[in-house]
């Protein structure tokens, strides 16, 4: 590779869960820090990071297109540094190595704190590729916040030890690490400082998180979730993701007795069959997480559920599908997302027997969406006549019209008098699948 001059600008392309929009704006700030500026909307940047995702389908072959569009001059007029980093990354650097001389450097999630000296290499014509993963020692290296939307992430948990036979996550973003408790307490504060409303906690095993607080007292999320709440300027929390073997009682507790943490949670069922759940190695049955979210309901009655289904897992019959619609019957989720199922390199899934035809999967899904949808429209219509408050985070497109968030996740929109970050009271009048309109309470 040629010597090349420092970039001056980037962008980062996140792609995938709420995590990698995590590390995304991490990385941004880092790049800040070394004095490189964000590329200003169709500009062209020197420096493109691209933040990949690899749970489902084609996420390499997409990276491999992205890569091409940006050097052939499609994305922008002149090909800028690329650095590829993410849960693709991780998985397959070396071979976007030897496949894209195009790409500069490749980082894996847990070692992206390194990029800052990847780029001094590029610059000298070194290109590098890290996927290590030291547990711990990426958190510790970034910069300070000081940027915050209304509504931001704060990462609390890493990694997966759950190993779901169909899934990835324990391989690319490693074992499960909880980043200690002075630290979070710290970066809540300081983004609460910088204009946060809202934090949402992150993991791939969020409720998995455990710690110590200062006078060595072990704490479960629960805690941490009670401490952050004692934070005046801080109004609302919410987590996500959690497995169903993590939820303990105080959590449920602290459902009910913490006004701040919003009624919803998502909480992956994956199928409603047990056979299916066993193959899948959740730990669950259909029965046992229906009785946990009685349970979760019963702390806070007006919780909003939401979900993850896989359709067509190998081996799945027409019947065991059946059941996944029935816990659907029953659950009435606000809001789910559904899969069909994604065979992945290296996961125990990818090789078994009676991979099921895509024509099959197709019409599941198709039929488990419907499902969703109606469930979705009817609680959005059972908003309608409430009163609560929005959470404003941006302008929406018409004259003096605001979007935000209800409790209940729900977006709604609204015009009147309002700034973004105010948290404001409005009433819920109309409703449609995705949104719904309200009108300020005077
Ligand atoms: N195929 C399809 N969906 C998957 N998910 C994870 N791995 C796969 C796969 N191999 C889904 C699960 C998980 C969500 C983040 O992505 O539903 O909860
Ligand atoms: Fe993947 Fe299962 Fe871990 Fe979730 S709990 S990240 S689905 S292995």
């Amino acid at each position: 590779m040629q010597k090349t001059a420092s970039p001056k600008t980037y962008r980062v392309k996140s792609f995938g869960c709420q995590m990698n929009v995590y590390d995304g704006e991490r990385m941004a700030e880092m790049l800040a820090e070394k004095g490189i500026t964000e590329a200003p909307e169709g500009e062209d940047a020197d420096l493109v990071v691209l933040n990949t995702c690899h749970i489902r389908e084609k996420a390499a072959e997409k990276v491999y297109s992205d890569i091409g569009r940006l050097t052939k001059g499609k994305t922008q007029k002149k090909a800028p540094m690329i650095a590829v980093a993410g849960c693709v990354a991780q998985a397959e650097g070396e071979e976007i190595m030897a496949r894209a001389p195009a790409v500069s450097m490749v980082v894996g999630p847990q070692a992206y704190h390194r990029l800052p000296g990847m780029i001094d290499d590029a610059v000298a014509g070194k290109r590098s590729t890290d996927t290590d993963m030291p547990a711990d020692a990426k958190f510790a290296a970034l910069p300070k916040r000081r940027k915050s939307a209304p509504s931001a992430f704060l990462t609390i948990q890493e990694g997966c030890d759950k190993f779901c036979t169909y899934c990835v996550v324990p391989y690319t973003r490693g074992a499960e690490i909880s980043r200690p408790y002075s630290a979070l307490v710290d970066e809540a504060k300081k983004l609460v400082e910088a204009g946060a409303k809202e934090i949402t906690l992150l993991g791939q095993n969020v409720s998995a998180w455990t710690g110590e607080d200062d006078r060595g007292r072990k704490l479960g999320m629960a805690g941490l979730i009670r401490e952050l709440a004692k934070d005046p300027d801080l109004k609302r929390i919410r987590y996500t993701t959690s497995h169903p073997a993590d939820m303990d009682d105080e959590l449920i507790d602290t459902h009910g007795e913490v006004g701040k943490l919003m009624p919803y949670l998502h909480l992956p069922v994956q199928s409603g069959n047990d056979r299916v759940l066993k193959a899948m190695n959740r730990s669950h049955t259909a029965e046992s997480y229906l009785r946990l979210l009685e349970r979760f309901r019963a702390a806070r009655p007006d919780l909003a559920l939401s979900g993850d289904f896989i359709v067509g897992f190998p081996g799945e019959t027409d019947a065991e599908f059946e059941d996944t619609l029935k816990v659907v019957d029953q659950v009435r989720y606000a809001q789910a997302y559904s899969f069909k199922y994604s065979p992945r390199p290296g996961t125990p899934a990818a090789t078994m027997e009676n991979q099921i035809e895509p024509q099959v999967m197709d019409e599941r899904l198709q039929r488990l969406q419907a499902a969703l949808r109606r469930d979705q429209q009817a609680f959005n219509e059972a908003s309608i006549g409430k009163t609560c408050e929005v959470l404003v985070e941006r302008r929406g497109k018409l004259d003096g019209q605001w979007l935000g968030k209800s409790p209940w996740l729900q977006s709604v929109h609204f015009t009147g008098d309002a700034e973004i970050g105010d948290l404001i009271e409005v009433k819920l009048i109309q409703a449609g699948q995705n949104s719904l309109a309200g009108e300020i309470v005077a």
